[in-house]
């Protein structure tokens, strides 16, 4: 099963409340997710692998350490994922970035895939899958499948905020995905959102409704 991380850094957790607040407007609600998105990176990077660098500085030659060229990739779920992408480039800016756009259908909650694009090399990435909501997991789900359907072998998934049953499915369907988020809430209500969550990710990111 993947291992879920929620990320519990008590600056996080702060952000994250004024994140949820119904009164944080269109634009802190943004600055808000792209600093969490920053912080997040730091946990979602905290294995990647180290090699031996030789480095002078200004008293003596030495062996630092670097990354051990492990390519990145993070392919954002539109739209609500957008918003988490330039907080991540920001302590990782080689990083590519993908596309998969997917709805829920008001009625179904079944996801609805209406874009793709992948960088070239995706195969050979570690490819981060970015939104903010994992609530019946269904979007999760379909945007990992659709990386596997494409020979995408390293996935891990983050959200800021999931659901008991987004996290079941996502573990169920894929449990060599791991989870990272800053939150597990309560449940989900009758229409799908999450309790107590923070709304509609996608409306309160671009001030839509
Ligand atoms: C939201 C959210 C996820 C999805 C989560 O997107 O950003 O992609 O719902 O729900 P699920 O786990 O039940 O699939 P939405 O469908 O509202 O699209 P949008 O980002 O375009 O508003
Ligand atoms: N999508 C959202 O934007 N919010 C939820 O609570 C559930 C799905």
């Amino acid at each position: 099963m993947g291992k879920l991380t929620i990320c519990d850094h008590p600056l996080i957790q702060h952000k994250l409340t004024h994140i949820r607040d119904k009164q944080t407007n269109t634009k802190n609600f943004r600055e808000l997710v792209d600093e969490v998105a920053t912080m997040m990176a730091y946990e979602i990077t905290r294995n990647l692998p180290l090699e031996p660098a030789p480095v002078s500085t200004p008293v003596a030659d030495a062996v630092g350490k670097v990354i051990a060229g492990r390519k990145l990739g993070l392919v954002p779920v539109l739209r609500a994922g957008l918003g988490m992408v330039d907080g991540i480039l920001k302590l990782i800016p080689a990083a590519k970035v993908g596309h998969i756009g997917l709805y829920r259908d008001p009625d179904t909650l079944s996801p609805v895939e209406y874009y793709v694009n992948l960088p070239t090399d995706a195969t050979e990435r570690l490819l981060v899958v970015v939104d903010p909501m994992l609530a019946t997991g269904g979007s999760a789900c379909a945007a990992v499948q659709t990386l596997k359907d494409r020979g995408c072998t390293q996935i891990v998934l983050m959200c800021l905020i999931a659901a008991p049953e987004g996290v079941k499915a996502v573990q169920d369907k894929h449990p060599d995905v791991d989870i990272f988020v800053a939150a597990v809430d309560e449940k989900l209500n009758e229409h799908g959102y999450i309790v107590p969550g923070l709304g509609d990710a996608g409306d309160r990111m671009f001030g839509t409704k």
